[in-house]
């Protein structure tokens, strides 16, 4: 099987790059102030057109953690096992509210959907930091009603009463990293929990929300059918109204990239998802993408709107963005290293790289988000995200159709159970 469920759900969906000199001329948004002039920039004629703007987003990323895992690439710095002193975390926020701020002009008058603090490990910050990042946010963006505002918690030892003081401050549903609930693969997978830590982040999430997540992954060291079916069962017993259940990637750059541990088949791997299936489907949970299950009412709006190529405003160390403009798609990453990030955004460059996404290349960053839903795409979500003609993406929709990958009609396109299983070559029938 290919590897149809990469973990990619509060980071946004394209790989983090390193610190690298930007893209885009000196002259650059990215590098003054942005003011009226400079947003002109943007607004310029261009090689597309966007009938509207899609939804925006924002996410936040808190780059520390206790511990780095060996099997984790995501963008999070080790702080010697400790939480960051709170003049760090001062001084942290602070560069936040300077890179929101630099970067408004881009999103004037915008309504913002969701919002997504992840990390990292983002409850390293204690409740009276995200109530300030939050009433932050709230003052300088426009957030809609009823705004889901998810954060990313792990299991640990001071979640009694925590969860409660960040569902206080401002945040609307918890995720939290179980990733299993045996204790040899907790030990495994180089976690600080353990599994009773675990149950009780859970079983504390349930109490002071009212909708949650729980990472899970599969196909961990040594696991067995059995194993995989317990943990499942054990966090099904929780009654989660949305959990994520990731197949265990070895990526590059990784502890585990360089030694590697003995880990299930491709078989063994797909018996596993077959049991997930069955499991989430019996406990009504639907799967609603590749890795996400939810009962009704519970889906996670902000990774649907990367899924279903919305904007987003990215900020924070190493943070992506995607904004649209009548006539063009940017993306933006931010500076990676945290020190490094700090300073340039409390002068106003938070920007490492931009560049506009070129034409040829839409169909498949399109087709690389939308085909992770289940219920696939609208055809007039085409020309809405990236302002392209159905043309632009018959070929490949052809192609897929013969091989049995997708269904579509005249509403919509889906991928069919064989497209999910072989999401990643369905995929590449975009590529430019
Ligand atoms: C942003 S990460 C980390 C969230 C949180 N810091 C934690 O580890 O509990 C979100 C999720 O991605 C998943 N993940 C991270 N690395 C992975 C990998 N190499 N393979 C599969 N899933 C992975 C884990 O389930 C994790 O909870
Ligand atoms: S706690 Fe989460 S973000 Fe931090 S190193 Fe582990 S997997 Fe990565």
């Amino acid at each position: 099987m290919s590897d149809v469920d990469r973990p990619r759900t509060s980071l946004p969906p394209i790989v983090a790059a390193q610190d690298t000199p930007r893209d885009t001329p000196p002259s650059s948004t990215a590098n003054t102030p942005l003011n009226a002039a400079v947003a002109d920039r943007f607004l310029r004629a261009g090689t597309l057109n966007l009938a509207a703007q899609p939804p925006l987003a924002l996410y936040v990323h808190l780059p520390w953690c206790l511990k780095k895992c060996p099997y984790c690439d995501f963008n999070s710095h080790e702080n010697g096992g400790h939480a960051l002193p709170e003049a760090q975390q001062r001084r942290y926020l602070d560069a936040l509210v300077a890179d929101l701020e630099a970067a408004l002009p881009l999103v004037w008058g915008r309504p913002v959907v969701s919002v997504f603090i992840g990390g990292g490990t983002p409850s390293l910050f204690p409740p009276e930091a995200i109530a300030r990042l939050v009433s932050d946010i709230r003052a300088r963006l426009p957030l809609i009603p009823d705004a889901e505002v998810t954060m990313e918690a792990n299991p640990g030892t001071f979640e009694r009463e925590r969860f409660r003081a960040y569902r206080a401050a401002g945040v609307t549903r918890l995720s939290i990293g179980i990733q299993s609930f045996n204790d040899r693969h907790l030990k495994a997978l180089g976690r600080v929990h353990d599994r009773a830590q675990a149950l009780a982040a859970a079983e504390e999430a349930a109490a002071s929300f009212e909708t949650f997540n729980l990472d899970l992954m599969y196909a961990l060291p040594g696991q067995t059918l059995a194993e995989q079916a317990e943990d499942l069962a054990t966090a099904l017993a929780l009654q989660p109204p949305h959990l994520s259940v990731y197949h265990l990637t070895i990526e590059p750059n990784t502890r585990f990239a360089i030694d590697p541990p003995s880990v299930p088949d491709d078989d063994q791997a797909a018996e596993m998802l077959d049991q997930i299936s069955a499991m989430t489907d019996a406990a009504g949970l639907q799967r609603y993408e590749v890795s996400a299950y939810a009962k009704p009412g519970h889906r996670c709006a902000h990774n649907l709107n990367y899924w279903s190529f919305g904007d987003y405003l990215g900020i924070g160390a190493g943070a992506h963005g995607k904004l649209s403009f009548p006539h063009r798609v940017l993306r933006q990453v931010k500076w990676r290293e945290p020190a490094r990030y700090m300073d340039e955004a409390l002068r106003g460059t938070a920007t490492s790289n931009e560049h506009e996404v070129a034409r040829k290349d839409l169909p498949f960053e399109f087709m690389l988000n939308v085909l992770r839903l289940r219920d696939g795409f609208p055809l007039t979500l085409l020309a809405e995200r990236t302002g392209l003609p159905m043309s632009a993406i018959e070929a490949g929709l052809a192609r897929a159709e013969q091989h049995g990958l997708i269904t579509r009609d005249w509403a919509a396109v889906r991928p069919t159970a064989r497209g999910f299983d072989f999401l990643s070559d369905l995929q590449e029938m975009f590529l430019a």
